[in-house]
């Protein structure tokens, strides 16, 4: 959703927000603005802009005052639509006191009656105006305290929030506070930022802090203050950054989106590193894994898709089943749960709020609550037992692909960890298991060696206006998530089906040059057959085959060759064709790769 960066300390303000802000606009790219503190004037300098970044740079001129602390903010809309008043930061009537939000104040509503009674006047139709002149009011019973005003507004709202605040009378401080959105302070010399996330100021610190639930940071150039809502001081969770730098850089790559395709074999071999022969008790220390009777996995989009392979790999080595969950529809059926289940929660971002929900649900009623997660210090994963960090890097563009990857690989590792410890698989499929996950790295490598042909195959099909993506066993999800990736990044219809549902519905949609991608399951699997009769039923009413198959397959139209590999593992080879599907047509169509309309990269709303 929004991002969110605020910078104080010895160096001029604004080039420190701006980076961070770059950094964040996958989050949220409908508008952006920064508020300055000066060190001369008693009003804060306000610009903001709807539209990317790009539009409020545009407009910042020359004529910048000096300012050592501001606030910056990239906007993904929800309340009030994408315009220069909606965007943010939000000033008090005052022009003193500006303030920028991430999630939904539930009950702004009411909040707003009640400002408005008592004379407060307001310029957006945000849920969020209502926090500066909250906040304004509350200041001033307190004495010019800003920190303390923050206290006695966060527990007036309602909702999900991190909120960072900023007043022309204390110019050098910057005050946050977050309730079920991300929140981390990176720890500066003679400066410190606040952030979204961590890659706004990766470039300046490698150390951070987390802010846990209701917690407010009080922060100058040099000190850090952290405290619960009732006030009392709270010692600092610190952490090391582990991701580089540069790592959240293009790197000569045309889009993000790209980069991180290119990345995949180093991310894939990153989360096997040192745990293919089973997950240390780093992972495992805080969960107990014995006796568990049943598997439930919970995620979002893509994160689903890997949790849906996740599905088949481990009720078959771990012999449990497992049920595979929308985040977002688990905890409103009030399903069956209890201590002897293990909930998976997967999530790149760690804050998917619908995930973290389903998650919160679970672990209220005794399950056992394990993530799969690559973002460090995030809530997920906070709030977990215990946690599987994939080890993907920093994923910038919106359409995920190596963090999908990873997903898998934890999925499998997660599997084979169950099949161990209950004694469900044989050694011989142990070791086939782990040689086969050793090889993934280098078979992806291989299947990018094929990118250019693929994107000039994508080309012919430019003006489809539909695509179907047929998959059987794991290749079911792996058609989902080619569907999912097209349809994000090209804008077009895209259905991912199960080639034995086909006939039940699914083939009335099949006319004369109706593109059909056919995901083959293993050559050596019981369903290759099956799968190829589909394509016959297919092709017999017209439709144009792209197969993506590990042997020959006269029938396509094209083939894509991917090399052989365990049939439970082939989604981490045959979705890196997809992901080349989506992003050329996307750029055929003239899209924005990395940053799709109408979506961000980290959903912190239900
Ligand atoms: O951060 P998460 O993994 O929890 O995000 C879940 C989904 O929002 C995400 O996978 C989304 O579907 C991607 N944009 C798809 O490419």
């Amino acid at each position: 959703m929004c991002g969110i960066v605020g910078y104080t300390g010895k160096e001029l303000a604004l080039t420190p927000v701006l980076e961070g802000l770059r950094k964040l606009e996958y989050r949220g790219y409908d508008s952006a603005g920064i508020a300055l503190a000066t060190t001369t004037g008693h009003k804060l300098w306000i610009q903001k802009r709807a539209g990317k970044l790009g539009n409020l740079e545009e407009i910042l001129g020359s004529t910048i005052p000096e300012s050592h602390s501001g606030i910056g903010h990239t906007r993904w809309a929800t309340h009030g639509g994408p315009t220069d008043l909606n965007a943010h930061p939000h000033l008090d009537n005052d022009g003193k006191l500006a303030v920028i939000h991430n999630g939904i104040i539930e009950n702004y509503l009411e909040l707003r009656l009640v400002l408005e009674k008592a004379g407060h006047t307001f310029k957006s139709e945000t849920d969020s105006e209502s926090v500066a002149h909250l906040l304004s009011d509350a200041r001033k019973q307190r004495k010019g305290d800003l920190a303390a005003a923050m206290r006695d507004v966060c527990r007036q709202l309602r909702g999900s929030f991190t909120l960072l605040a900023i007043h022309s009378d204390d110019p050098g401080r910057i005050v946050g506070a977050r309730r079920n959105s991300p929140l981390v302070v990176g720890i500066g010399d003679g400066e410190n930022f606040l952030a979204s996330d961590v890659s706004a100021f990766i470039a300046h610190t490698k150390r951070a802090l987390e802010l846990g639930q209701d917690e407010v940071a009080d922060v100058t150039g040099e000190s850090i203050v952290i405290t619960d809502l009732t006030g009392k001081i709270l010692p600092h969770n610190e952490f090391e950054i582990s991701w580089d730098a540069s790592a959240a850089e293009r790197g000569g790559f045309e889009h993000f989106m790209l980069k991180e395709i290119f990345e995949q074999p180093k991310a894939i071999a990153d989360t096997l590193l040192g745990r293919i022969q089973g997950l240390d008790e780093e992972v495992t220390k805080g969960i107990n894994l014995a006796g568990i009777e049943k598997v439930v996995i919970v995620a979002c989009g893509t994160a689903f898709h890997a949790g849906l392979v996740g599905k088949y790999a481990i009720e078959k080595w771990a012999n449990i089943a497992v049920d595979v969950e929308l985040a977002s529809e688990y905890r409103y059926r009030d399903p069956s749960v209890d201590s002897n289940t293990l909930l998976i929660a997967i999530s790149q971002s760690g804050e998917t709020m619908d995930t973290l929900m389903a998650m919160r649900y679970a672990k209220e009623r005794g399950a056992r609550v394990f993530a799969v997660c690559n973002t460090n210090g995030s809530t997920i994963p906070r709030e977990s037992d215990a946690v599987l960090y994939t080890r993907a890097g920093p994923e910038v563009a919106v359409a995920s692909t190596k963090a999908f990857e990873t997903q898998l690989v934890a999925m499998y590792l997660i599997g084979l960890h169950l099949g161990r410890i209950r004694g469900t698989m044989s050694q011989e499929l142990i070791a086939e298991i782990e040689h086969e996950l050793s090889e993934l790295p280098a078979k992806v490598e291989q299947i990018l060696e094929t990118v250019e042909p693929l994107r000039e195959l994508t080309r012919r099909f430019n003006s489809a206006t539909s695509m179907l993506f047929l998959g059987r066993n794991v290749g079911f999800p792996t058609a989902l998530e080619g569907a999912l990736k097209l349809k994000e990044l090209a804008y077009m219809h895209a259905e991912g089906f199960a080639g034995g549902e086909l006939k039940h519905g699914p083939i009335a949609l099949i006319e004369v040059g109706t593109p059909v991608v056919a995901i083959m399951p293993a050559a050596n699997s019981l369903l290759a057959e099956k799968m190829a009769s589909n394509i016959q039923e297919v092709k017999a009413r017209g439709a144009v085959v792209i197969a993506i198959a590990d042997i020959d397959l006269p029938a396509a139209d094209y083939l894509v060759r991917i090399p052989k590999t365990h049939e439970f593992l082939q989604p981490v080879l045959s979705v890196v064709p997809l992901q080349i599907i989506a992003y050329e047509m996307a750029i055929v169509r003239g899209n924005d790769v990395d940053q799709p309309r109408n979506l961000a990269k980290s959903v912190t709303v239900e």
